[in-house]
């Protein structure tokens, strides 16, 4: 493949990726992709050498034109005028990064996520009920998109019944990740966020005289460093950041693993038999089907990556879904290998200061979702009567669009 004909903005690209991360990887591990403006980065070991270095490496390109998502000034005066502009503090570096990080930081402490374990497989134990009794499902809107809005719920301290709103909102917030929004589409987006915002900053608020064991509590009290309050800018920001981080991309990896299981039979019985490995295969789905395909970092001064120069102010993109196929890391890195010795050496949840926070949730999810399903159903197909299955486009994340299966229910005795 002519790795100057690779563009990750072509649709066809979008839906199956993995001949071009093949090419980037063994001809141009970094190499700059006009259409996106970037150097793309595939190797693992560069990738964790760019996320290591962050001073080098700059998360924070928020002020830069050509890095806003919300494009249009129309769009952007509307939230700024009656909301807060797009912004999270997470997207800092060190060392103002890590204030904001410990702001939201203990709910995700072991002993926090261990206590939400309980609530996890209730939440599991009700969608795989509403399984049985049918031959078939639409796997995204019944498990996929439900599970992870729960539990985004439920950290935050909101109301359960709130969950189809805040998921609607989540939605319509990435839709800017795809690219080329129109004004009227970018303007409605705005609205949307506004709302989102307001309804945080009401709950925020209400924590204050109704303190739980929860996100919105310990942002509603939260402090910078010196002791000062957090703005409430700020505050909405990261609450806005946890909503969307926590609930796409789980729900991709949950319809990623649903459709491997679909149509790899052999690996459902060797899950069914050994529940136990289910670890090991949600590992392998984030590592091959990886939800956070690639994000970006800009250059604070000259630099060099494998040997490639990069200028400073220039845009690297970091594409964690090839670098989790990199052949010096992973071997017969296309296959899905439960006994693989390195399981968690993938990159699906980035490495260093930024490595994802939600990781040990978004893990129980997975595990929690597919022991349940594996032992509850069996000869789980594709539907042939639905169109293939197809991901949403964009650039970032990699979500199926809609997954239809059909299956045999196990009776609880099998
Ligand atoms: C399969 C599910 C998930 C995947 C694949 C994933 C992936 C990622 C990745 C790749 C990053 C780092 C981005 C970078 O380095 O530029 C990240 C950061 C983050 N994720 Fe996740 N994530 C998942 C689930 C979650 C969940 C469930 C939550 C919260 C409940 C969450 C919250 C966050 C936060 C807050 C950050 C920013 C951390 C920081 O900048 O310090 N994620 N995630």
């Amino acid at each position: 493949m002519d790795i100057d004909t690779i563009d990750f903005l072509d649709p066809a690209t979008q839906e199956n990726p993995f001949a071009s991360y093949d090419a980037l990887l063994t001809q141009a591990p970094v190499h700059f992709m006009p259409s996106i403006q970037a150097y793309v980065v595939s190797s693992h070991a560069a990738i964790r050498h760019v996320v290591t270095h962050p001073a080098i490496w700059s998360i924070d390109f928020r002020a830069r034109p050509d890095a806003q998502l919300i494009k249009t000034p129309r769009a952007r005066a509307l939230l700024e005028a009656e909301g807060f502009p797009r912004d999270t503090k997470l997207t800092t570096d060190p060392p103002a990064h890590s204030a904001y990080r410990a702001a939201v930081a203990k709910a995700f402490m072991p002993a926090r996520v261990a206590a939400q374990k309980a609530f996890i497989a209730g939440v599991v134990d009700e969608l795989v009920q509403g399984l049985r009794g049918r031959t078939q499902c639409e796997f995204m809107r019944d498990v996929a998109w439900t599970l992870p809005m729960r539990v985004v719920t439920r950290l935050l301290g909101v109301p359960a019944e709130d969950a189809d709103r805040i998921k609607h909102w989540s939605d319509v917030w990435v839709e800017p990740l795809a690219y080329g929004l129109s004004e009227e589409r970018e303007l409605y987006v705005a609205q949307e966020e506004i709302a989102l915002q307001k309804y945080l900053v009401a709950h925020m608020q209400s924590k204050l005289d109704n303190p739980g064991e929860d996100i919105l509590t310990e942002l509603a009290n939260a402090r910078m460093a010196d002791g000062s309050p957090m703005s409430l800018a700020d505050k909405v920001g990261l609450a806005e950041h946890l909503i969307v981080g926590g609930h796409e991309t789980a729900t991709s990896a949950l319809g990623s693993g649903m459709m491997i299981l679909a149509q790899r039979p052999d690996i459902a019985a060797a899950l069914r038999t050994d529940p136990s490995r289910v670890e090991r295969f949600v590992e392998e789905v984030l590592r091959l089907e990886s939800p956070s395909a690639g994000f970006f970092r800009v250059a604070v001064q000259d630099a060099e990556l494998e040997g490639v120069h990069i200028p400073a102010g220039a845009m690297v993109h970091l594409r964690f879904a090839a670098a989790n196929r990199d052949a010096s890391v992973f071997e017969r890195p296309a296959e899905l290998d439960l006994d693989r010795p390195n399981p968690r050496a993938h990159l699906a949840f980035s490495y260093g200061v930024h490595t994802c926070l939600g990781a040990p949730y978004a893990r129980l999810e997975l595990q929690e979702a597919f022991r349940a399903l594996v032992l509850a159903l069996e000869d789980i197909a594709l539907d042939p009567s639905e169109p293939p299955p197809s991901h949403i486009p964009g650039l970032s994340l990699r979500t199926l669009k809609a997954l239809h299966i059909r299956y045999r229910a196990r009776s609880v005795r099998e």
